[in-house]
């Protein structure tokens, strides 16, 4: 299967949020991905529920909206109805994580999980069949900008063989510091989707990044 490619919002210019959407709708993307912070889960805040419901009418493509944020279950509804289409809580804010993956599913949306460098992959096994997505964060989540952290390659793969022995679809997700360098290597050890931001973002032609991105090939 083809990987995807989810560009960044975060590292865009918030002052001109529809020439982001030109870029990414222009663009071989597949998805918007779109991180909201708390700025207490993560040292930092982003942007939150009408910034989405904003940009939504002027994206073509899905929403795949990462939260970094406490008690995500008080907010799966308020997130769909701003258009989110894949929505990802975190591993280390559920304390039911069970309960929080099929409520996410019974709003209509995809359910991924993200997962912090320092949270092993076997803490999934037991709801791996449930998700539809889990996010590898490549680097401490709160910042765009950050540099990869090469542990992550064998986490993909820990993570492919967990997703192959259970036979399940679920898509890998790689969140961090990643650029042409990097990405064909965790293409080759089973990444699906590849999110980039100051990548795309701070390059001289958006577009084309994303486009190169869209078609590295192992
Ligand atoms: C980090 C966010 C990332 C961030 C990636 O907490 O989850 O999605 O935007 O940015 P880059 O690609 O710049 O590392
Ligand atoms: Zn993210």
């Amino acid at each position: 299967m083809a990987h995807k490619v989810a560009p960044s919002i975060l590292a865009a210019d918030f002052s001109n949020l529809q020439s982001a959407c030109n870029i990414i709708n222009h663009s071989k993307a597949d998805w918007y991905h779109i991180d909201v912070m708390d700025g207490v889960f993560v040292p930092n805040i982003s942007f939150g529920l009408p910034v989405i419901k904003a940009i939504k009418p002027h994206a073509n493509k899905p929403f795949d909206v990462h939260l970094m944020i406490v008690e995500p279950d008080r907010y799966i509804k308020d997130f769909k109805s701003v258009g989110a289409d894949v929505l990802t809580v975190h591993y280390e804010a559920c304390n039911h994580l069970h309960r929080t993956i099929h409520a996410i599913k019974e709003e209509g949306m995809q359910a991924g999980v993200a997962l912090n460098p320092h949270t092993p992959i076997n803490f999934l096994k037991d709801v791996i069949q449930d998700i539809d997505l889990v996010c590898m964060m490549s680097v401490n989540p709160g910042f765009g900008g950050q540099s990869f952290i090469e542990k992550t390659y064998g986490k993909v793969e820990e993570l492919k063989e967990l997703i192959l022995k259970t036979n399940t679809n679920t898509l890998i997700e790689i969140d961090g510091g990643v650029s042409s360098s990097n990405a064909e290597k965790l293409i080759e050890k089973g990444a699906d989707v590849l999110v980039a931001g100051s990548f795309v973002f701070k390059s001289e032609n958006p577009v084309e990044t994303i486009n190169r991105l869209a078609s590295i090939s192992h």
